[in-house]
């Protein structure tokens, strides 16, 4: 398969982006489709109609179509763990009959839907009590990874309801952030969810043991039931750490981790949102699904994107990825695209073993904009190996006054110009022309020009919602998480497990011991040796 990426390349020799729009005035027209008042432009990439045949000739090749069906039917296509990625389930709509291998998961969604619905009233009318009989004011996830990124990314997008309780995260075993957390807190109103799908994650649990006795210490053991709710699939740790049946949240092994946000999961932020907003986020996503579903190859956005992805990869070479919100309340989304992508097709073997020639899916970095062109953009306009960006932003400010209107088409005139730049670049002809017009000396002109150079024709998308809203942001992930299915498929390799976080969370167990044993052996170089020594030393002056 490499020669026809190989071959693409081949295609694109000395191309520029720019010609591509003087040739053909609709072409950003052509490129563009709506979803839930997302639009998604992506006609700033090497794509021609020759290169659309390609790439979905190479999607033909790879059987796209089947393994997209098997996906939407809750076919095993997570195989080294024997388990379906039915995530779409989770947003609808309740009327199709959602089956994980031939068995329906529609009733057991919606059950879990009314469950978190009642919960979430009863925390914002004030009845869900601690053991004081004082109402709960501060709710604390207590998860990582999937169990937390994708529920603090919600709540620090879009606005808190009404009556919603304080949010807060506790994910990294430092104690630094729980000491932070719980320092500022009252036992006796704070509420702990503990997220975990396997309710086994170390970080999580140790978490977890630290807030059950705090909450023991300051309000006896037996409050412990009225503070603690949980969601996982493994109902028989919920229940031993002494979490109520009631108060227990499931979701089940078909949906992964980093796409477990829509369901109970994501029991948090829909605190923060409110039911409603929590349901206009699923509708949003399963508009996408649909889109992904049915929409013709060549208007399909997750499709072409994830090929066009693929080109910038295999094609180009070019490994990274930006993704670049001009939003304030969107700056965690960068992380949690980062762990969908990279833990997804972070991978180096196909699923039949044989090695990936170049790297598979690609490195994903991020910020927000403006703030990110005063960081990594001088690298995106002038480095040498082009970085892809996926710039996004809101037409509408979330403050409607005069200040706020003007100050927001300031943001998004930098989202525009940044595009262009990259997109047009500035020749070194250019360059000596203005500098000669400016009356410098030829020796200064010769040496600054191409360092003021910018190459150009780099490629990017832009994903516009009309206003930052819960069904545009459940379609732009739904759109991402598609991709990275696509961008699976042609790589065969499968994006819905992670091994390759396994050996270090085994290693990081031996370590424990080894730290807490002074001068036990244990596996490791003397790099480990040493170094356990050195801090040995520290711990005992
Ligand atoms: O990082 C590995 C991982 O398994 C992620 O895939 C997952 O989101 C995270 O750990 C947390 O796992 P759990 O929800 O089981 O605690």
């Amino acid at each position: 398969m490499q020669e026809k990426w190989d071959a693409l390349r081949r295609h694109w020799e000395g191309a520029r982006l720019s010609e591509l729009f003087a040739r053909d005035p609709d072409r950003a027209k052509r490129h563009c489709v709506e979803v839930a008042g997302l639009r998604i432009d992506w006609s700033r990439q090497f794509l021609d109609s020759t290169t659309q045949q390609q790439l979905l000739a190479l999607a033909g090749e790879c059987g796209f179509g089947a393994q997209r069906q098997a996906l939407f039917q809750g076919e095993v296509v997570n195989a080294s763990e024997g388990r379906a990625a039915l995530h779409m389930a989770l947003r609808g709509p309740a009327n199709r009959d959602w089956r994980v291998a031939g068995s329906s998961v529609s009733l057991a969604v919606e059950a879990e839907l009314a469950h978190m619905e009642a919960f979430v009233a009863a925390v914002h009318a004030g009845q869900v009590k601690g053991a004081t009989g004082a109402p709960i004011r501060d709710v604390v996830n207590i998860g990582i990874g999937g169990s937390h990124l994708g529920p603090e990314m919600l709540a620090t997008a879009l606005p808190a309801a009404k009556k919603a309780p304080r949010l807060h995260f506790l994910s990294n075993v430092d104690p630094a952030q729980s000491e932070r957390i719980l320092g500022s807190l009252d036992p006796a109103e704070t509420l702990f969810i503990v997220v975990s799908k396997s309710f086994t994650s170390r970080e999580t649990m140790i978490n977890a043991g630290e807030a059950r006795g705090w909450i023991a210490r300051a309000l006896g053991e037996t409050a412990v039931v009225d503070h603690f709710a949980a969601v996982s699939t493994n109902e028989d740790k919920v229940r031993a750490f002494g979490i109520c049946a009631e108060r227990q949240f499931r979701f089940w092994d078909w949906v992964g981790g980093r796409y477990s946000l829509w369901s109970s999961a994501g029991l948090a932020a829909a605190v923060h949102l409110g039911m409603p907003r929590f349901h206009e986020l699923l509708d949003g996503a399963a508009a996408m699904d649909r889109h992904f579903e049915s929409a013709p190859d060549a208007e399909n956005a997750p499709l072409m994107m994830g090929l066009l992805d693929l080109q910038s990869i295999m094609a180009f070479g070019w490994p990274a990825w930006a993704v670049v919100p001009y939003a304030d309340s969107l700056r965690l989304l960068p992380d949690y695209f980062q762990q969908l992508v990279m833990e997804s097709n972070g991978k180096g073997v196909t699923q039949t073993g044989g090695a990936l020639i170049r790297q598979s899916g690609p490195l994903l970095l991020g910020g927000i904009g403006t703030d990110a062109q005063h960081a990594f953009f001088q690298l995106l306009h002038q480095g040498p190996l082009p970085v892809p960006v996926d710039f996004i932003a809101a037409a509408r400010s979330g403050s409607q006054n005069e200040s706020a209107t003007r100050r927001h088409q300031v943001l998004l005139a930098n989202c525009l110009a940044q595009a262009q730049a990259l997109a047009e670049g500035r020749s070194e002809a250019a360059v000596r022309q203005a500098m000669e017009q400016a009356g410098l000396d030829a020796a200064t002109i010769k040496s600054l020009a191409p360092q003021k150079r910018f190459p150009g024709n780099r490629p990017s998308n832009l994903l516009l919602m009309r206003e930052l809203c819960p069904q545009s942001l459940g379609a732009l992930i739904a759109l991402y998480e598609h991709r990275v299915f696509v961008q699976a498929c042609l790589l065969g390799i499968n994006p819905f497990d992670q091994m390759g976080v396994e050996l270090g969370k085994q290693l990081a167990r031996e370590m424990e011991k080894r730290l807490g044993a002074e001068g036990r052996e244990g596996s490791g170089d003397s790099a480990v040796a040493e170094t356990i020594t050195w801090l040995q030393q520290q711990w005992r002056e």
